[in-house]
């Protein structure tokens, strides 16, 4: 199962007390990290099996950990933050939180619209928020932007998880971006209005209620529908079986992405080693194994994509400079509160 080994402020509060604390000494990297991946602990191992480097990795809430920098200051064991969204990787390097780092290695590996210009972070995947929608309701062709969600055409049809959730605000601030705060209320007004149910589950849950035909369109990560696919559990399998994969906004400005990235932490003790993993996780084999395990986007443009993503076609993503999301964050939060959207 692909459960968040840790979620809520109840375990950040046991982690605070001391449980679990990692290693200062010896030849390790303390990880803080938000993905909940399988993918994640192989890569770790990989990388302590090619370096004699272990890996500890502390997994909470981008928030949870962003809190956790802050109240440990000087003495945090920390040597690296890792986020699934660009947001909160902003968050975190405004906050002072995390410090620039060169690398060659990184800067070969890396296009430049996938880390920070000064080196505060650097993505590891990116993930595009597509329509997941219902093969046997829904024709592809009625389907084209985030904006036509609002068409009457989905009344009572759509699926979406809660506001609180990270890729919902993120795409939010995105829409901020293209359309200001008026319009950007509008849309989430408009999609509200057009939901099957109240938003509820995570992205995974919403694969399932098309499938149990309780909604016919869902916004969700690309990933998931992939993990899915190659679930050990049948179900699973024959939900995500039931849906399509649509891009919207090929036409004007392209899908929403996010990436899923990282950030050496100011007062990192181990910050060569924290380098070290960085430029691990952006090689050719880490890249592949995120794209064909987790079916994540690679960052690196030389690691070739899995037969699934390529099954799911070329896309244009949007090309919005992903700092503006994590700028936009407090303001998607606020038309999120204020239609209503839970
Ligand atoms: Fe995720």
């Amino acid at each position: 199962m692909l459960k968040p080994w840790i979620n809520g402020t109840l375990v950040l509060i046991v982690l605070l007390a001391g449980g679990c604390a990692p290693d200062r000494g010896g030849d390790v990297v303390n990880v803080y990290s938000h993905r909940h991946y399988a993918v994640d602990q192989a890569l770790f191992a990989a990388f302590t099996a090619h370096t004699g480097i272990r890996v500890n990795v502390v997994n909470a809430s981008a928030d949870e950990l962003i809190q956790r920098l802050r109240l440990e200051g000087a003495r945090s064991p920390a040597d690296v933050l890792i986020t699934v969204d660009a947001g909160r990787l902003h968050r975190a390097r405004t906050s002072g939180l995390l410090q620039p780092v060169r690398s060659s290695t990184l800067e070969r590996h890396l296009p430049p619209e996938f880390r920070d210009p000064q080196g505060y972070w650097f993505g590891l995947t990116y993930r595009a928020r597509i329509l997941a929608y219902s093969r046997e309701r829904v024709d592809p062709a009625d389907l084209s932007t985030y904006e036509a969600l609002t068409d009457a055409r989905w009344r009572g049809r759509l699926l979406v998880r809660s506001s609180e959730n990270i890729y919902n605000q993120s795409l939010l601030a995105s829409l901020i971006v293209h359309h200001g705060m008026e319009g950007a209320r509008d849309w989430a007004k408009g999609v509200l209005h057009n939901m099957a149910r109240p938003p509820r589950g995570n992205d995974r849950d919403q694969i399932r209620a098309i499938a149990a035909g309780e909604g016919d369109v869902a916004l969700v990560n690309t990933y998931y529908i992939g993990i899915m696919l190659e679930d050990a559990n049948p179900e699973e399998r024959k939900a995500a079986e039931r849906v399509g994969v649509f891009f919207p906004n090929q036409r004007d400005r392209g899908t929403h992405i996010n990436i899923s990235g990282a950030g050496v932490t100011r007062h990192a003790p181990n910050r060569d080693h924290a380098i070290r993993l960085l430029e691990f996780l952006s090689d050719l084999d880490s890249q592949r194994r995120l794209a064909g395990v987790n079916h994540e986007y690679p960052v690196n443009p030389r690691a070739e994509r899995s037969a699934r993503l390529a099954s799911w076609g070329e896309f244009r993503p949007d090309t919005l400079d992903l700092s503006l999301l994590g700028e936009n964050h407090r303001h998607a939060v606020m038309i999120f509160d204020a239609v209503g959207w839970k």
